[in-house]
């Protein structure tokens, strides 16, 4: 069975002492869940001030980024070896509005995702249609050309490591989110796809988390879904209750 995963992407919010108010308080509120896993993805200059508060706890870090290359003159960027140094276990790659608002795309978020395999990191690869895509009947296509380019050359044996996110574009912070059986659909397309990939049973163990205004409201339902592994979080992480709540949902 696959064992669920519940990241918070905190995105470009929180301070110093929210982030540290925000950890504190999920440390209290999560109890020792141990049938899931739980992962908070800060700011990257908060990383090592949140690792430290939940070093030793069930709680995991995660970065929302990374560059592919080790080390070198890329002014204002973080390699995997940066992250792993500060305690990080995942990261975050390929998220929507990276892919928008920052050019990333298939071939960059591949060297990413080998990067971060090479450095022992977790990759969360992120894939998801836009609402013109999806009003057009391309979501199966879109997807497929995003799962297919970004885990371009990676082997059955990489792919044990693998989380793919299904985020949506058009219900990302808007309220509005996926239906169950609308992102169950996609959740049992990437699947497939995983299969002809890297094998059935391969593909059996990916995990494949479903982003895009969950709420605790609404968790429980899409997470009840035969192919829904847990969720990636955004605003309803930035609140310990919130967040604590969709853990719950998820146990
Ligand atoms: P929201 O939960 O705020 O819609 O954000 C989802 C997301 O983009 C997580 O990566």
């Amino acid at each position: 069975m696959r064992k669920p995963l519940i990241a918070g992407n905190w995105k470009m919010n929180m301070l110093r002492d929210s982030s540290l108010a925000l950890v504190h308080g999920l440390l209290d509120s999560l109890g020792s869940n141990t049938t899931v896993d739980v992962a908070v993805c800060p700011p990257s200059v908060y990383l090592h001030d949140v690792g430290a508060a939940i070093r030793g706890s069930q709680i995991g870090l995660g970065a929302q980024n990374m560059h592919h290359q080790a080390e070198g003159a890329f002014t204002g960027e973080v390699s995997v070896q940066m992250l792993s140094d500060l305690g990080c276990r995942y990261v975050i790659l390929g998220h929507s509005e990276r892919r928008e608002l920052f050019g990333e795309t298939d071939a960059s978020v591949n060297q990413k995702l080998m990067a971060a395999l090479a450095g022992g990191l977790t990759p969360i690869v992120c894939v998801g249609e836009t609402l013109e895509q999806r009003e057009s009947g391309a979501t199966e296509q879109v997807i497929a050309g995003q799962i297919r380019g970004s885990l371009a050359d990676l082997t059955a044996h990489q792919s044990e490591k693998l989380v793919i996110a299904y985020e949506p574009v058009w219900a990302i912070g808007t309220g509005k989110t996926a239906s169950p059986a609308q992102a169950e659909e996609v959740h049992a397309q990437i699947r497939g796809l995983l299969g002809e990939l890297f094998g059935a049973d391969q593909a059996q163990a990916v995990r494949i988390q479903y982003g895009g205004s969950v709420k605790p409201d609404n968790a429980a339902e899409l997470l009840s879904q035969p192919n829904i592994d847990g969720a990636l979080v955004g605003g309803a992480s930035l609140k310990a209750d919130s967040f604590a709540a969709i853990v719950a949902a998820a146990g």
